[in-house]
């Protein structure tokens, strides 16, 4: 089986709040973007890796990233759209047509284990569609408008969802385009799958897969990467 990954990294990283985009800072002397792509490109289980970037960023992220960090299997760079929805969708636009399963990987999850990469392409092929995921280790609430209590979720059911994810090619392709025509914006790529009725499975992933959006993931994030190297 031909495996392909989107990494959508066009993102302006509103959250963050900082000039430089997340997707660019320096992590432990490496940017953001440059741990993620090594990981995936590092991984024997995927054979070509797209890069979304923002629009005009394409050469930049060429030079100062794959060429600067030797990152292989790159098979296209893109532009990105305004919505992560469209950015993954022109990644996908963009793989071969040979591709049997696509991972879709967000370019600010540097820490994925290389070790889940193998059980979540597993996973994708087997049922269709798959999410790496947590247990939520608070319980959640949900508010009424009036930002009131109006119930609590039973929590042994409750996951956040990571990535990657992974799909057979054509059903992603499916989720994306119907979710065009109904003009619907989802979240996350699996939650268009969900939408045409299609099961996700859901694969236990690891509480470090965490995603750099606010300025402490990036404390957390650096701790857990001198963790690493201390410990070999
Ligand atoms: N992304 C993208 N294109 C967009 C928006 C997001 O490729 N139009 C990417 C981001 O670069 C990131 C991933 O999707 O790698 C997850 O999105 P998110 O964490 O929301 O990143 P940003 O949209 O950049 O951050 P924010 O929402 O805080 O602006
Ligand atoms: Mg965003």
């Amino acid at each position: 089986v031909k495996v392909a990954a989107v990494i959508p990294a066009a993102g302006r990283g509103a959250r963050m709040g900082l000039p430089v985009k997340k997707q660019f800072l320096q992590l432990e002397g490496i940017p953001v973007i440059g741990h993620t792509l090594k990981v995936i490109a590092d991984s024997p289980v995927v054979h070509d890796i797209v890069l979304v970037a923002s629009p005009g960023e394409e050469a930049y992220c060429r030079n100062a990233i794959v060429e600067r960090f030797g990152i292989r299997k790159i098979a296209a760079i893109v532009p990105g759209g305004s919505e992560r929805q469209e950015s993954v969708y022109n990644g996908l636009l963009a793989l071969s047509a040979d591709t049997d399963i696509v991972l879709i990987h967000d370019g600010a999850r540097p820490l994925l284990r290389p070790e889940e990469l193998p059980a979540i392409v597993d996973a994708g092929a087997r049922y269709g569609a798959a999410t790496l995921a947590v247990p939520v280790k608070d319980t959640v609430k949900l508010s009424g408008e009036d930002e009131f209590v109006a119930g609590t979720l039973p929590r042994e059911r409750l996951w956040l969802t990571q990535t990657p994810q992974a799909f057979r090619y054509q059903l992603i392709i499916e989720a994306h385009q119907r979710a065009m025509q109904g003009k619907y914006t989802g979240t996350d790529d699996a939650g268009l799958v969900e939408i045409l009725g299609q099961p996700v499975k859901i694969v236990a992933g690891s509480y470090e897969n965490l995603k750099i959006t606010t300025p402490e993931d990036l404390l957390v994030a650096s701790a857990i990467i001198k963790a690493r190297r201390a410990s070999g």
